[in-house]
C-alpha cells in the first residue's frame, strides 16, 4: 500500500482530529498524495464530517469505502479525568475499530503516544522529565510504563489494534508519538521547567509526515514505532522503528 501511488487512484484515507494539530500537520505535508475524507468533532470551517466517534450510532457508516482511517482524536492532555479519557479515548476508539471491521477498511493507523512509556522516565508530572532517569532507551519490546490515565488509554488502543489484526486481518500501525506542535520549534519551551521533556521528545512536522507516509506504506499486519525526531536526549531507541517501518528522523532538538 503506497502513500504515494503513481499510477491508479489515490489512497481514501480518512483523518479522525480532521481539525487538530496533527492532523493540520498531515493535510498540509500529505494532501497532495492520498485522497484524505475529514471527521470533525464541530463545525470548524473544514469540509468534512461532524462525528462524535464516542457515539456509535454517529459512527456506523461513516468509513464506508475508505482503504485507510488516520485515528487522531483523542482527548490530549495527560492530565484528562477518567470520565474524558473512557468517553473519546476508549469507547470512540473501539467505535472506530469496531467501524473499520464493518466497512472493510483495510488498515488503522493509531496515534499512540510517548505517556505508554514515559512514566519511568518521569519527573513527578507526565510532562516533565528528569535527566537522571535518561541513562538507558526504552524498546517498543519493554513493558509499557505508563505515566497517566491517558497513556494507559494509548495501550489499549495499542492492544485493540493487536486484537483485530490477529481476529479480523485489519492492518494496524500504531506510533508512539513524541512532542509536535505547530511551532515547530524545539526552542519554545527553552527557559520553562519543561525545556528537558521538550529536548527528549521533540517532534518535528517534516519528521510527523514521514512517519505517517511510512506507515501509510508499510505492509505489515500489525507494527509498532516511534515518532520521535532525532534527539541527542532522546528516551527511545530508534532502531526497530528504524527497521520495521523504515522512519529514519532527519531532525532533532539540538541546536
Ligand atoms: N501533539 C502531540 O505532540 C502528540 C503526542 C503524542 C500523541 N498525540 C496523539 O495524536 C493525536 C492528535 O493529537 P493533536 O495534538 O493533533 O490533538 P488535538 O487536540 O489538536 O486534536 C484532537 C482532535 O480530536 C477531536 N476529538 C476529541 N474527542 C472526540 C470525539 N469524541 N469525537 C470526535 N472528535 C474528537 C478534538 O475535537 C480535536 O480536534 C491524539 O490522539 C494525541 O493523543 C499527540
Amino acid at each position: 500500500m503506497a502513500a504515494n501511488q503513481s499510477q491508479g487512484p489515490k489512497l481514501k484515507v480518512g483523518l479522525t482530529g480532521a481539525s487538530g494539530n496533527i492532523a493540520t500537520t498531515l493535510r498540509e505535508g500529505l494532501g497532495d498524495e492520498v485522497d484524505f475524507t475529514c471527521f470533525l468533532y464541530e463545525e470548524c470551517g473544514l469540509e468534512g464530517q461532524i462525528v462524535d466517534l464516542s457515539d456509535s450510532a454517529q459512527v456506523a457508516g461513516a468509513f464506508e469505502g475508505l482503504d485507510v482511517v488516520i485515528h487522531l482524536a483523542a482527548q490530549i492532555a495527560a492530565s484528562t479525568p477518567w470520565e474524558g479519557i473512557l468517553q473519546n479515548n476508549i469507547e470512540a476508539t473501539y467505535n472506530v475499530f469496531e467501524e473499520c471491521r464493518r466497512a472493510g477498511v483495510k488498515k488503522v493507523i493509531f496515534a499512540s503516544t510517548n505517556h505508554t512509556q514515559h512514566g519511568e522516565f518521569m519527573d513527578g508530572s507526565p510532562m516533565k522529565t528528569d535527566p537522571a532517569k535518561c541513562r538507558h532507551r526504552a524498546r517498543l519490546s519493554d513493558l509499557p510504563a505508563p505515566d497517566s490515565l491517558y497513556g494507559v488509554s494509548k495501550l489499549f488502543g495499542e492492544n485493540l489494534g493487536k486484537y483485530y489484526s490477529l481476529t479480523y486481518g485489519l492492518q494496524f500501525v500504531g506510533l508512539r508519538i513524541g512532542w509536535t506542535e505547530q511551532a515547530d520549534d524545539p526552542r519554545a519551551a527553552e527557559g520553562t521547567d519543561q525545556e528537558f521533556h521538550m529536548s527528549v521528545l521533540f517532534l518535528s512536522k517534516r519528521d510527523c509526515v514521514e512517519a505517517f507516509r511510512k506507515a501509510l506504506e508499510t505492509d505489515r499486519d500489525y507494527v509498532l514505532g516511534y515518532a520521535v525526531s532525532n534527539n541527542r536526549n532522546g528516551i527511545f531507541d530508534l532502531r526497530e522503528t528504524a527497521e520495521k517501518l523504515g522512519f529514519i528522523p532527519q531532525d532533532s532538538a539540538d541546536f
